[in-house]
């Protein structure tokens, strides 16, 4: 769906997103959360405004529901990537948020479950560098025995994630996304800022397969110019490996990159370029919101995704809300203003209360930045990447 109005079929692939719940509770074992609860969490059998005491779906303006919740629990980074944090005003004085003002686990704990209490089953653990947050194990494994959370997954740069993943697979992370740009080391140092290596990011997917964090996801962020020449060598080393590579188009998110149009790299550009190498088709969407656009390779060698937000909007189909390691939600990775939700957790609000506030905030929620950046007529004031995460 790659419009902004609502779509007629919305509940048609709800209900089909709850028929996975459900298969789900069948075919996953589970550390966390009994076969008996998991089929209780299906949306079929379970109606979440009777745990809540307020409706299931909460919509926006555009009749968007709100379904996952993306944490950023780290402003701080390992790389100084040129399109996220370019180093030149991410320099080594630069003043990060001090400790205290970050989220703490269990303030973080406390608005994952309020959000869950409106039927939101996804949580992403994002930064910055998540894996820079210390004990990170100690707040998955609180994320996800949540009971209405079935998913949670991480997105990192890998550079600490082969020394991490095992125990994070033991806290109950159940998937991993990797970003890695290319596989030529000049290349790769270009994009990160100079930091870090393409062999500790290698690693760092390995042991997250062998940890069991399936699917593995690669991102790529493509610029022109810079990695594009690149793409098919990570395609190759990929393909029919079960990880799967989706390749993002280079977004003017925030302001400090100096973005230019002709910067990204068009995704049907990528798709030809690939199609000619190796033959792929569109595929259906796993889940309706799926950022990704999937597409399938000819002779079965798994699947590749297209993240297409600058040449193809898909605002239309946006669930996604956002916190800030400092505890400001936002409703759209492209917006200039957030709201507190620390400043009412510290000062004794009940969840009731911090619910009322995330429910005013969806509902009047009307962003559709990508939409009105293919008119020329989106807002020009955003926050950065790496402060709402990614
Ligand atoms: C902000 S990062 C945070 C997590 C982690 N540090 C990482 O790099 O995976 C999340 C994702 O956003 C992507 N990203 C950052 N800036 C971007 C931009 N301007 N356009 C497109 N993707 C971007 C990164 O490549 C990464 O895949
Ligand atoms: S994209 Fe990720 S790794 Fe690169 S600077 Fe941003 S937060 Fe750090």
């Amino acid at each position: 769906m790659k419009s902004w109005q609502a779509h007629p079929m919305t509940n048609l692939i709800d209900k089909r997103g709850a028929y996975v719940s459900f298969a789900k509770a069948f075919l996953l074992p589970s550390g966390r959360t009994t076969l008996a609860k998991r089929i209780l969490m299906s949306e079929r059998i379970i109606d979440f405004s009777k745990v809540s005491g307020r409706p299931v779906a909460l919509q926006d303006q555009f009749q968007r529901q709100l379904r996952d919740l993306r944490i950023s629990v780290m402003d701080r980074c390992n790389f100084r990537c040129p399109y996220c944090m370019p180093e030149d005003k991410y320099h080594k004085d630069f003043q990060f948020l001090n400790s205290d003002d970050r989220l703490s686990f269990s303030e973080i704990v406390r608005v994952a479950r309020v959000f869950a209490g409106f039927g939101v089953r996804k949580l992403r653990i994002t930064g910055g560098e998540p894996l820079l947050r210390a004990n990170l194990p100690e707040l998955i494994a609180e994320l996800s025995a949540l009971d209405a959370i079935d998913d949670v997954a991480l997105t990192t740069n890998g550079i600490l994630l082969a020394q991490h993943a095992a125990a994070l697979k033991a806290a109950g992370l159940d998937r991993v996304t990797v970003s890695l740009d290319s596989l030529d080391d000049d290349v790769f140092r270009a994009m990160s800022g100079g930091r870090g290596s393409v062999s500790k990011v290698l690693e760092g997917i390995q042991e997250a397969e062998l940890a069991g964090l399936h699917p593995v996801k690669v991102n790529s962020v493509v610029r022109r110019g810079i990695n594009d020449s690149t793409v098919l060598e990570l395609v190759d080393k990929f393909r029919g490996s079960g990880t799967i590579m989706r390749f993002i188009e280079y977004m003017d998110v925030g302001t400090i990159n100096h973005w230019q149009p002709s910067d990204t790299v068009p995704a049907r550009e990528l798709v030809e370029l690939i199609n000619a190498r190796w033959p792929i088709s569109p595929a259906e969407s796993n889940y309706f919101g799926e950022v990704a656009s999937r597409y399938v390779f000819a002779d079965g060698q798994g699947e590749i995704g297209f993240v297409t937000s600058v040449t193809e909007p898909f605002c239309g189909s946006c669930t996604r809300a956002r916190i800030s390691s400092d505890g400001n939600l936002y409703t759209c990775l492209f917006a200039s203003a957030g709201t507190d939700l620390r400043t009412p957790l510290r000062a004794g609000a009940s969840d009731a209360e911090l619910a009322d506030i995330v429910s005013a905030v969806w509902m009047k929620r009307d962003d559709r930045y990508s939409e009105l950046r293919a008119r020329n007529a989106a807002p020009a004031d955003k926050v950065e990447m790496y402060y709402i995460g990614g």
